[in-house]
């Protein structure tokens, strides 16, 4: 089944490019840069993630992204994050940053832009990978930072095509942020939000509807409200799923407890991604073959999953055509 999977042409939608730092790399940019780390050694770093909810991770995560430092660092971020998309067949992805963790530390935003949009189109020319940065606000900040990032990052909008919204869900709703995404949304930007992760169903209803977004960042907890479940089939909003975050984060005890399949059969446009991949055990393909082993999924589900993954992204219409071509002349 890994051979089918990496065979699919996939795009990956939710992918967090500081959660792609793989501890090889963390070591290395920390001895370029001459700095501390709290590790001695691959394995120490390794042992330390284990979490029992989204902040436990986060707090591990934005200590990792502070080997980040230079324009190279970034550049080597993303580059090697692309090469796993060559190795699993992702043609397409949409990868998102959070510019507040870097500028808040002192890091200038086109230090972080540019190294990471160099890579993305070295990664068009040498590996014929497209892709659409995102640009992520980080919700347990004040509406206020997230006004001065978007202001910030106007004068390089041609390097990114959505806002989005991440971090510590409970008690930060999307609703704090309506401004901000309406601003966002005038000068042309897509939007995505995390919403239903670790937070309620009523999230999603609010990303929706005050943040007009054009995906939800995981929304697994719609799955508590048939209301919305309707909705999300009725307008084929898509779910940018993640399933070896979920049961990481416990959102999901077990990954046979995981509720893709059961909304993949009911009609909801979900799809597969890998989220903050160094942090979680897996890639994109990782994350199919998961989901396929612990739920007992046909190849045609999955094949249906990587053509949703086309559906959902922001390509134009006869680009997704041709690619979902492909993706159904792979032989189950
Ligand atoms: N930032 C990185 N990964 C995240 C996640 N899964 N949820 C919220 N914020 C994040
Ligand atoms: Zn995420």
């Amino acid at each position: 089944m890994t051979e089918f999977i990496t065979q699919l042409p996939k795009a990956e939608l939710h992918l967090h490019l500081e959660g792609s730092l793989e501890p090889e790399l963390m070591l290395k940019l920390a001895q370029r840069n001459k700095l501390f780390l709290p590790y001695d050694d691959i394995a120490a770093i390794k042992a330390a993630y284990e979490f029992g909810n989204l902040q436990d991770f986060l707090d591990i995560y934005y200590q990792g992204a502070n080997v980040l430092q230079t324009e190279q660092d970034f550049f080597d971020l993303t580059w090697a994050y692309l090469l796993r998309c060559k190795e699993q067949g992702v043609v397409h992805t949409e990868p998102c940053f959070d510019p507040q963790t870097h500028t808040d530390r002192g890091i200038p935003f086109p230090v972080v832009v540019n190294g990471i949009s160099a890579a993305l189109k070295q990664g068009q020319t040498q590996l014929g990978i497209s892709s659409y940065l995102i640009l992520s606000f980080l919700r347990h900040l004040p509406e206020e930072a997230a006004f001065k990032t978007l202001e910030m990052a106007l004068p390089y909008r041609d390097q990114f095509i959505a806002v989005g919204l991440d971090s510590s869900e409970m008690g930060h709703p999307p609703e704090k942020f309506e401004r901000v995404f309406a601003k966002a949304r005038a000068e042309g930007f897509k939007a995505v939000a995390h919403a239903g992760e670790e937070g309620p169903a009523a999230y999603v209803w609010s990303a929706l509807d005050l943040l007009s977004v054009d995906r939800i960042d995981h929304g697994v907890r719609a799955f508590e409200d048939a209301k919305l479940i309707q909705r999300l089939i009725d307008e084929q909003v898509p779910l940018t799923v993640c399933p070896l975050s979920n049961t990481r984060l416990k959102v999901f005890a077990d990954m046979a407890d995981h509720t893709i399949l059961k909304m993949l059969d009911q009609g909801v446009m979900v799809t597969v991604n890998s989220d903050d991949p160094a942090y979680f055990g897996g890639y994109v393909a990782e994350n199919y073959q998961a989901i396929y082993e612990s739920l007992a999924m046909t190849p045609a589900q999955l094949q249906q999953l990587a053509i949703n993954s086309i559906k959902a992204s922001f390509l134009p219409q006869d680009v997704k055509n041709s690619i979902i071509l492909q993706v159904e002349s792979v032989g189950i």
